[in-house]
């Protein structure tokens, strides 16, 4: 595969089977992320590596979140957060250690922790793995963050369910980049994405 060609043809999947990267794949897939793009150098990118008997300790955490954040939830929506959390090759949770107070703007932060996850998703693509960013409010609970090492101010990102793809490869229809792209002349531009 080119370069190209593997940029083109990343999907998120959860359809994911055994192995998950090795501690060294893993190292390597995560060097990638150190190559986003990052105002001020803050490096502001955690990754929790949840494997094995972590796995169903983490599904626990993650239901008692869910019960925390939405007294409500329906059963079967904590079964099937149970399992995935129980049962995914790998997860990776995704941290921001946020820095309010600095001179970077703090969107500017995230956006440096989403720059850097996307590299993860790429280099997973790009080594034969793959997976799929998840969040849900779970990601807004200061508990569960804390719980996982990311006290306030840091906060969760979300989590990469990460394995080797399995059954048919996801292919999912993509836009036109024609229609998210303008050139600027002078007067203000239009998109087509944006034409009723
Ligand atoms: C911050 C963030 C959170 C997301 N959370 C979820 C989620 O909780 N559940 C979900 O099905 N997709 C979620 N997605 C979308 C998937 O990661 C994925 O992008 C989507 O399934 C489309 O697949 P694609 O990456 O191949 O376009 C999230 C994406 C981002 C960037």
């Amino acid at each position: 595969m080119t370069p190209m060609e593997m940029l083109l043809s990343r999907a998120s999947t959860d359809h994911l089977a055994e192995p998950a990267p090795s501690a060294a794949q893993l190292s390597e897939i995560l060097a990638a992320a150190m190559r986003a793009p990052d105002h001020g150098k803050l490096r502001p990118w955690r990754y929790v590596v949840i494997e094995g008997d972590a796995r169903p300790l983490m599904a626990e955490r993650i239901v008692a979140s869910m019960q925390r954040m939405d007294a409500e939830v329906p059963e079967a929506k904590i079964t099937k957060r149970r399992q995935r959390f129980s049962t995914m090759p790998m997860i990776l949770a995704l941290g921001m250690h946020l820095r309010p107070d600095h001179k970077i703007p703090l969107w500017e932060q995230e956006m440096a922790v989403a720059a850097a996850a996307m590299n993860v998703l790429n280099a997973l693509h790009a080594t034969g793995f793959g997976g799929v960013w998840v969040s849900g409010d779970v990601v807004d609970d200061p508990v569960l963050a804390a719980e996982i090492g990311l006290p306030a101010p840091h906060k969760l990102a979300g989590f990469l369910f990460v394995g080797t793809p399995s059954g048919k490869p996801a292919s999912p229809r993509r836009p036109d980049p024609a229609d998210f792209t303008a050139y600027w002349t002078g007067a203000p531009v239009t998109f087509a994405a944006d034409k009723d």
